[in-house]
């Protein structure tokens, strides 16, 4: 024991030391990178107008036409291409492109609407598709209207067009316009609040995947992920595009004096390929984009529970005491996190020799108690001859090249590494492999997740820190030309490697730092290496509803921040915030004190347990919300802009937050505060109930200082809403399984109530190829409940919905004058028949409605 201390106390030196060492990252500004600031310094111009006799429209009715370019740079080819659904999109080239074009983002092939009529005109071309969009081509200068119903959403600006084609440089610029926006959105991943602001006089937003330790809050820095989607968004109309790219990019916003928002993207290699997604709300702008790029399959329910994980756990015994901690201390958990420190030597797929000698065994005493595994595996392979993932992938060529060809090596936890090509299909395949039981000793299905971090691909000691962009992948493509996929790439490879070890059957989980459009299909993330103080926390919900926005619904924040200790008022508001986040996890730098919550004091100990137990009974929200992401394309949080479009006092909040449609939450993130302003959205017809005390408050359009105490932050329900719960307190997710549910029934105005709830065997993949679920509508009225199955190809007979108890909150009073309204709340445990609820179950095997009568 003693010599494990001192083996734990020399790692923590060395790992203390090797962070110490390491060269600060200093992000780069555009002036500092050559091709932005050629590119920001030259003026508006009209370099291209289209060449009128190229125009052609194939049988699919893609629509190309040539642009003709001043003197001294080349001509450009157009393809327009019109989508289902509303989506336009762009591609503008040279003719016999060698450009780089991503082939890894989409979800499948999307479906050409194809074209109704083109109309050419002297000056102008319209193309209205078969849905109705049309696209106005501006002949002399080039410019590209897109309208949805005669409304122009937006404009490519010709006088922003420019492609850079000498032969070391593919940059390029495009202006974009989008005028029926009150404010622009998107960008995703920045430390800022959801509105983008204007860049003129400083610096544009960087889009490029980096490691950023603590990094700046509200700065157009780039971090970790990229997802380079926007939304322009005003009271009536919503607009979207996705720059179909993963080269550097970097994106001036502008605001004109005549209302309209601008963004220039300046982008250093690949095609000009844009998405257009012409809404007209912001829920429909998502939906086109993930029509596009996809979603997730369902999550095991397990991974919506609590993690708990730090920089690092060193030793099996160590886990099995935390596990023992929590139950002994009565913190329900799910899962537990092994980070860098479990491997030996930094070599991934591999265990400390000492110190997890037999993580089977430590595996089956977490089997014994419902948890599960994660345990981290980075991109960097340790350069060692025997290691047989390096050996693997050097003999078979699979590591990223030097550009003479050899394996390109640099420094990262293990030393000297190479990195896997992810662009590679075999690198991909190769990796998948690793993951399989039998190459990878000492793994079982409790190891359900893996998480993958330093993807951005982190290198110590270069430029950024990050892979230097002349490095090679498969088929002679630079590094810099597809650096913001790499991360993304990797967590394919991961997923697959899930998938096919476990024979296809069971739902893999994923946790990424690095990401890109398409990786809500493999990945979970989280905001990465945050600090802990109060600007961190408040930040963390901009941050998750941003990614929300892009797609990537599954989103948390280390709880409470990475970096330094929070003192206990921010770690118990950290967990009360955390809690209302999708992806929910504490973790934090090895330099940290101790933060399982059974190491504070009583009182602490108290609120947190609250805190969880609080998420764990709204299991069953996450989890329908999961699957209606998936059905609707709907976020599973969002901001409140994304519900209330025509509101303009809500553009801009993001402390506050909706969970689906039906719950509401005020992160409380400012210290020694007995109240905080929280508004309310939604008009006179609109009624928020409390979760603490029985308030009423109205959707009134104004801010509303609630008062606080270190054991409630703002939470509340819509009146008119069904909330599915399991109240039941057990340790795990999985313990619950069989549990019936608590139905909070919130009802309007007019005494009626919705909400769904879906159910499936919770880990399993048979959802998908047997459709085996259950998807319920819940509605109330006239002291009755009445179930009804939505999905009629569901085979939901052997997913009963089981009933404990039903309360009901019924507005009594309602709000006037400025004060709030009551309710009164009443707790059902029998039918109108006397017949007790508990555990009263409805099977939908041969029927697709059954009603709860309880008055
Ligand atoms: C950086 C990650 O952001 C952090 O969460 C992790 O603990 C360390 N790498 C060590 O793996």
């Amino acid at each position: 024991m003693k010599s494990q201390k001192v083996k734990i106390f020399v790692q923590l030196i060395v790992s203390f030391t090797i962070l110490c060492t390491l060269p600060t990252v200093r992000a780069l500004k555009c002036s500092e990178v050559e091709y932005c600031s050629a590119l920001r310094n030259r003026p508006p111009a009209n370099l291209y107008i289209v060449d009128v006799y190229s125009i052609q429209i194939d049988d699919m009715g893609i629509i190309r036409f040539n642009l003709l370019a001043r003197s001294g740079i080349e001509d450009l080819e157009v393809n327009v291409f019109a989508y289902k659904d509303d989506i336009l999109r762009v591609k503008i080239k040279e003719f016999n492109s060698t450009r780089f074009e991503l082939s890894d983002v989409f979800a499948g092939a999307p479906n050409l609407a194809g074209v109704q009529s083109v109309n050419t005109e002297a000056t102008q071309m319209t193309i209205t598709t078969n849905i109705g969009s049309r696209l106005l081509v501006k002949f002399s200068p080039f410019n590209l209207e897109f309208y949805r119903n005669d409304v122009l959403e937006l404009l490519l600006s010709g006088d922003r067009l420019f492609i850079d084609n000498p032969t070391n440089s593919q940059s390029f610029s495009v202006g974009l316009v989008f005028p029926e926006s009150d404010h622009l959105y998107g960008l995703h991943q920045h430390a800022t609040g959801l509105t983008l602001r204007n860049t003129e006089a400083a610096e544009p937003y960087r889009l490029f995947n980096i490691d950023h330790p603590n990094y700046p809050i509200n700065d157009t820095d780039s971090i970790y992920g990229v997802v380079p989607v926007m939304y322009g968004h005003g009271p009536e109309f919503t607009a979207g595009i996705f720059l179909h790219n993963a080269a550097q990019q970097f994106v001036d916003i502008t605001h004109n004096t005549d209302g309209q928002n601008m963004a220039v993207f300046m982008v250093e290699a690949g095609t000009l390929d844009l998405f257009v997604y012409l809404g007209p709300t912001p829920a429909e702008v998502l939906r086109q984009y993930l029509l596009i790029t996809g979603t997730p399959y369902m999550p095991p329910l397990w991974s919506l529970g609590y993690h708990q994980s730090r920089y690092s756990y060193y030793t099996q015994e160590e886990v099995k005491d935390i596990v023992a901690n929590f139950d002994n201390y009565n913190f329900q958990i799910d899962a537990i996190w092994l980070d860098i420190d479990h491997t030996d030597a930094k070599k991934y797929f591999t265990w400390a020799p000492q110190n997890f000698s037999d993580p089977i065994e430590m595996q089956q005493n977490l089997t014994a108690t419902n948890r599960k595994l994660v345990v981290i595996s980075d991109p960097h392979i340790k350069v060692e001859r025997g290691y047989s993932v390096y050996d693997g992938a050097l003999e078979n060529e699979l590591f990223v090249k030097n550009p003479d060809g050899s394996a390109f090596e640099g420094d990262c936890w293990p030393g000297t590494s190479s990195w896997i090509d992810f662009l590679h299909p075999e690198g991909r395949a190769y990796y998948a492999s690793r993951y399989l039981y039998e190459n990878y000793p000492g793994t079982t299905p409790t190891l359900a997740g893996i998480w993958n971090d330093m993807n951005e691909p982190e290198v110590f000691g270069v430029d950024e820190n990050v892979m230097p962009g002349d490095t090679v992948h498969y088929r002679d493509v630079l590094h810099k030309e597809l650096h913001n996929a790499y991360g993304m790439l990797q967590t394919r490879a991961t997923h697959d490697g899930l998938m096919e070890r476990d024979n296809r059957t069971a739902r893999p989980f994923v946790l990424s730092r690095s990401h890109f459009a398409g990786s809500q299909r493999y990945t979970a993330i989280w905001t990465g290496d945050s600090t802990s103080t109060w600007e961190y926390l408040d930040i963390s919900y901009a941050m998750c509803l941003n990614s929300n926005l892009v797609g990537i619904v599954f989103c948390g924040a280390d709880v409470a921040g990475f970096n330094s200790d929070p003192d206990d008022e921010l770690y118990q508001r950290w967990f009360q915030a955390g809690a209302w986040l999708p992806f929910f996890r504490v973790h934090s730098h090895e330099t940290t004190k101790r933060r399982e919550p059974y190491v504070f004091s009583d009182d602490v100990q108290q609120v947190v347990r609250n805190v969880i137990q609080l998420r764990y009974k709204h299991l069953p929200v996450w989890y329908t919300l999961f699957h209606e992401h998936i059905a609707y394309k709907t976020p599973v949080i969002r901001p409140l802009f994304f519900q209330y479009t025509y509101d303009t006092n809500v553009f801009a909040i993001y402390n506050q937050l909706l969970v689906g449609t039906d719950i509401m939450v005020r992160a409380v993130s400012e210290p020694g505060v007995s109240s905080v302003p929280v508004y309310f959205p939604g008009g006179s017809n609109e009624y928020w109930v409390s979760l603490d005390g029985s308030t009423v408050y109205q959707g009134s359009g104004n801010y509303v200082d609630i008062p606080v105490t270190i054991n409630t932050i703002p939470i509340y329900y819509r009146a008119g809403s069904v909330i599915p719960r399991k109240d039941t307190i057990k340790p795990t997710s999985t313990d619950m399984y069989d549990d019936g549910y608590t139905l909070i029934v919130n009802l309007d105005s007019s005494n009626q109530a919705h909400g769904t709830v879906y159910l499936d065997d919770t880990t399993s993949l048979f959802y998908l190829n047997y459709v085996e679920y259950n998807y319920l509508s819940l509605d109330y009225s006239g002291g009755e409940l009445t179930f009804t199955k939505i999905d009629s190809h569901a085979n939901s007979g052997q997913f009963d919905l089981v009933v404990d108890v039903v309360v009901t909150h019924q507005i009594t009073e309602l709000p006037s004058d400025g004060k709030p309204g009551k309710y009164v709340e009443t707790r059902y445990e029998v039918d109108s028949s006397g017949n007790l609820l508990k555990n009263m179950k409805f099977n939908f095997k041969n029927a697709t409605k059954l009603s709860l009568k309880l008055q």
